[in-house]
């Protein structure tokens, strides 16, 4: 039986951090062998959020580089960029005319940014219109599923509303993608806030044994738990929110001792430490494995380029038809 088409994007902002790892990667990586999986750099994307962006190349490079690490196979998925896909663009110009404006300024992330009058005055057309690219994105390859996590779920609930105008209007052409929600824990960051680039408390990927040490000391513990004899609360640390993910088995364990003091913070850290190094040592090396090999990605984009140019360009042709681009 044929498998489902899935397609899935993440905005290009360089090497990637725990967060993307235990928030989408992971999932990805198990996707690969149920659906017929279409990862794209979501390259335009990442301008919604500012015009000019250094070195575009490496922050790529180094995504795609981290992609692989973790397991994402281009042998099973289809890995490209959507800047070298003419054919979102194509459609995303068309889906324009099936969205209402009200909708888009309704999105709870366009809200967000347009919240004061400073934040106003600078957001453009580009991120109004996000959630269009976002549709085209997956409408231009038929995709049945979008794996999304549950902040993107009023995209995916618009993207199918702009479906449905099309189709209403030139029949069933284009599928209507069903969400497909992952149980993804939330992962915070070393100062407890959501773990962020901007915010510059996450763990990356390519974090040395020496780097993730370092990041780990600076995680925020009890801040009542002074001394080594004092007792502290599990609940309010850092450090066990991430046990809670990594250290499932000896949880118990770990609360009891904090609780009683039985546990200091050093022997703690270090426990974390461990895991979350023994974790990324196979990541780390595969990914030494992935940069020896010279003109590599090059390879698998243009390969993966090739195959996702088969699929849009076949749904973009029955778009022109039913459309009356073609004489
Ligand atoms: N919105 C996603 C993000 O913020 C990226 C994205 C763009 C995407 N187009 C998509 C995700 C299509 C799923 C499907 O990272
Ligand atoms: Fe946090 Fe562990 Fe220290 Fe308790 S013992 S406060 S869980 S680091």
């Amino acid at each position: 039986m044929a498998k489902k088409r899935l397609v899935s994007g993440m905005r290009t902002t360089g090497s990637l951090h725990l967060g993307h790892l235990e928030g989408t990667l992971k999932n990805w990586v198990a996707l690969q062998d149920t659906y017929d999986c279409f990862f794209f750099a979501a390259v335009w994307h990442a301008f919604t959020d500012r015009l000019k962006i250094d070195n575009l190349p490496s922050l790529i490079r180094e995504m795609i580089v981290d992609w692989l690490s973790v397991g994402i196979d281009p042998e099973k998925a289809v890995i490209f960029r959507q800047s070298a896909m003419h054919e979102h663009a194509e459609l995303a110009t068309i889906l324009a005319n099936c969205t209402p404006l009200g909708w888009l300024e309704r999105c709870p992330t366009f809200k967000d940014a347009v919240r004061d009058d400073e934040a106003r005055s600078s957001v453009t057309l580009g991120k109004l219109m996000y959630p269009v690219l976002m549709t085209a994105d997956i409408a231009v390859y038929n995709a049945a599923a979008v794996p999304v996590g549950k902040d993107q779920l009023p995209h995916l609930e618009l993207s199918r509303e702009i479906i449905r105008r099309f189709n209403s209007a030139f029949g069933d052409i284009l599928t209507e993608p069903e969400a497909v929600l992952s149980q993804v824990p939330l992962l915070i960051g070393i100062d407890k806030r959501k773990m962020s680039k901007s915010y510059n408390n996450g763990i990356d990927l390519r974090e040395s044994p020496e780097g993730l040490k370092n990041k780990i000391q600076q995680m925020i513990t009890d801040p009542q738990r002074v001394r080594r004899n004092d007792p502290g609360d599990p609940e309010v640390c850092t450090v066990y929110a991430y046990h809670k993910i990594y250290t499932p088995d000896r949880l118990a364990e770990i609360a009891e001792g904090c609780r009683t003091a039985g546990l200091g913070c050093r022997d703690c850290k270090l426990m974390l430490f461990e895991r979350l190094n023994a974790m990324l040592e196979p990541i780390r090396s595969r990914r030494a494995e992935i940069e020896a090999r010279h003109g590599y990605i090059e390879e698998v984009l243009e390969a993966g380029e090739k195959r996702a140019h088969l699929v849009a360009s076949e749904v973009m042709q029955q778009i022109r038809q039913v459309m009356g681009f073609l004489l």
